[in-house]
Formats: C-alpha cells, structure tokens, sequence
C-alpha cells in the first residue's frame, strides 16, 4: 500500500468528515443494499483498539418489535430528561427530533465486551476506559463510512441501557455504547441541527486548543500556528 494520499483522496477523506452529520430525519424508502452495509461495517472493524483487542459487537437490527420497544424506551427517556430543565429551554428541548428510529431502514447496537481476549490486554491495565474509547473509535469509522456511501446515521443515547439489554439479550459483561439508525438520506444538512436551532454553537478551535499546559492560548512557542487557529479556517 503507497502511503501517500492523491489530492483528490485527500479532499474526498475531508469531505467525509465536515459533511458528516447527525441525521434523525429525511429517511429515503430506498434500502441499504447488503454489499454496502457490510462495507460500512469493515470499516468500523478497522478502527484502532486498545491492544488490538477489538473489543465491539455490531447487531444489526430490522425487526420492528424490537424497533418499536426501543422507539417506547426513548419516548420515556426523552420525557424524564425534560424534567431536568425549565421553560422555554424545556419546550424547545421536546420540540426536538432526536431519533429516526422507526423511519430508518437499519437500526444497529454497537456493544463493548470487555473479556474479550481474555483480562489482560495491552494498554488497558492502567486506564480501564481504554476499551470503551476503541468502541467509540469503530462507530467514528463507521460513521465516515456511511457517509462517503451517501447514508445517514443518527445516535441514539436517550433511551434505557437496561432495555436495550434485555430487548437484545446481551449478556450481562456486555455493555450497550450505541444505538444507531441507518439509512439512505435525500439532505444532509450543512450544519448540526443542535446548531441550526439554536441551542448551542460550534465553539471556535482557538478556545479549546492549549499550549504546553491546561488554559495557555498564548504560549509564545507556538505563535504561527495559533494565528492559523484564530483565523477559523474553513478546509471544509
Ligand atoms: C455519544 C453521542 C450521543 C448522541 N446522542 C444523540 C441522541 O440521543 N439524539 C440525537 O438526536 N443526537 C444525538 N447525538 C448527535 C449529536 O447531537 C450531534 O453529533 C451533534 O449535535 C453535532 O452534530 P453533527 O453530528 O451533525 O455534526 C449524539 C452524538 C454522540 C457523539
């Protein structure tokens, strides 16, 4: 394998990433063709992991009882996190589609298995997270993936572990890290929804990169690349 990127895989490596989007509607009736969805997931099960332990499980998921339980689990959890918040940022919140469950062709459980290999693994004896980190890793993957093939994928955290447990029989080590909706979109928007709304804006990258310590954004250093940072420039 050469290991140079052409220009133009470079630009399209890019576009897969600022195009990315959580998507929670605009669902085509079009299905996930099998040669595309089992791409999508080789390249979630290329993703680094943690003492190459590849610690993921991925079930895939079309049946609508299962889907239906799962869509009763979110109504609930999307009612009780309301709760947490007053007016108006409560009505704004439940004004929200936060899930495409029923309307995507495909829903898929990425689930973490720590025994896997057995309880030594390299890397993981000191931060034990590590495991959970290279699951999150395979769903990034799997994410860039289905967009560059033009589908979009929602996550779905507001729902009960402990249903998803028990709708999917997991056994009791395996934890639940995503619940994901795919399918086929007619839009992917140029923004996050979140961000379209309203309710939160992208921060710019020059308050969240430091320098040498925790808070130094000035650190005299690294001068010429803090002016490329405080520009905001858009490789989109
Ligand atoms: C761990 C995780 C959990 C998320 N859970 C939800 C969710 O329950 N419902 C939802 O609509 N979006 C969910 N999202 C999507 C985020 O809201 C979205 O990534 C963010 O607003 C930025 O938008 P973008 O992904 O389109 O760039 C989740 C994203 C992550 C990474």
């Amino acid at each position: 394998m050469t290991s140079d990127f052409t220009e133009a895989e470079k630009r399209g490596f890019y576009k897969a990433i600022y195009s990315r989007r959580d998507v929670r509607s605009h669902f085509t009736s079009k299905p996930i063709e099998d040669d595309i969805l089992s791409k999508i997931l080789h390249a979630a099960h290329h993703a680094p992991s943690v003492g190459f332990s590849q610690p993921w499980n991925f079930i895939l998921i079309k049946n609508i009882e299962t889907k239906k339980k799962i869509k009763e689990s979110f109504d609930k959890e999307k009612s009780r996190s309301s709760q947490l918040i007053e007016d108006p940022k409560k009505s704004k919140y439940l004004s929200f589609k936060l899930e495409g469950i029923l309307e995507s062709p495909v829903n898929l459980c990425v689930t973490y298995d720590p025994t896997k290999f057995g309880p030594f693994v390299i890397g993981r004896s000191s931060i034990p997270e590590a495991g959970l980190y290279s699951v999150c890793c395979a769903i990034q993957n799997l994410w860039l993936s289905a967009r560059t093939e033009g589908i979009g994928l929602g996550w779905v955290s507001i729902l009960s572990n402990q249903i998803l447990k028990e709708s999917l029989e997991l056994p009791d080590h395996v934890i639940p890290v995503a619940y994901l909706c795919l399918g086929y979109v007619d839009d992917f928007a140029e923004k996050p929804d979140l961000e379209s709304a309203g309710w939160l804006p992208r921060l710019d990258l020059k308050d969240v990169v430091y320098f040498e310590k925790w808070n130094d954004k000035e650190n005299k250093n690294w001068k010429s690349i803090q002016n490329m940072i405080k520009e905001n420039m858009d490789y989109a």
